[in-house]
């Protein structure tokens, strides 16, 4: 069984979530941090720079879901200042993902950085495959697709 976990402040991760989850059979979880980020755009985008080259990682809600039951992690991320988002790493960090298939994908503005070695460094105990990054137009506002829509069907039929 499948199970796909993201995290999406502007929502361009949630509706590839949510085209995947059309498309194949998985259980879908939004992670949530315990204190929201501001509502102001560019106060996250300078906040987040600043703790770019830290490790700090916020506290996230509780999944309230039993891994045990899935054998394949499909992880969504948008990257933030060329990572993955720290509640991504926050939740890699909490739970056990040993053994397990971890499939990731990213969506970003063209500037993916380190983002899926370094979940690969994270996820050391586990088989990383078919990782796939998803370009958006700068324009947060708006779910504008760069790259392909028939590419991401594909890595979808794929996964
Ligand atoms: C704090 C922050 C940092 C970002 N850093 C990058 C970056 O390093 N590279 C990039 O291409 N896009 C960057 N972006 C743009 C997002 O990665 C992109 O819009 C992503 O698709 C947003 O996903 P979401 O709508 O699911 O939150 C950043 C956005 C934010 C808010």
């Amino acid at each position: 069984m499948k199970l796909l976990v993201y995290f999406s402040y502007t929502g361009h991760t949630k509706y590839i979530a949510e085209i995947i989850k059309q498309n194949i059979n998985c259980d879908v979880i939004r992670l949530e941090p315990v204190i929201s980020y501001s509502n102001d755009y560019n106060k996250v985008v300078n906040d987040e720079q600043n703790q770019e080259s830290s490790d700090k990682i916020p506290e996230i809600k509780d999944i309230n879901i039993d891994l045990d039951l899935y054998d394949t992690i499909i992880i969504g991320t948008p990257v933030w200042w060329y990572r993955s988002a720290p509640v991504i790493r926050a939740f890699l960090k909490k739970y056990d993902l040993s053994n397990k298939i971890i499939i990731p994908y990213a969506t970003n503005a063209g500037w993916l950085g380190k983002t899926f070695n370094e979940i690969k460094s994270l996820c050391s105990n586990s088989k990383v495959v078919n990782e796939f990054n998803i370009v958006f137009t700068s324009d947060y506002n708006k779910n504008e697709l760069v790259t392909p829509i028939e590419t991401i069907k594909n890595w979808i039929n794929n996964i």
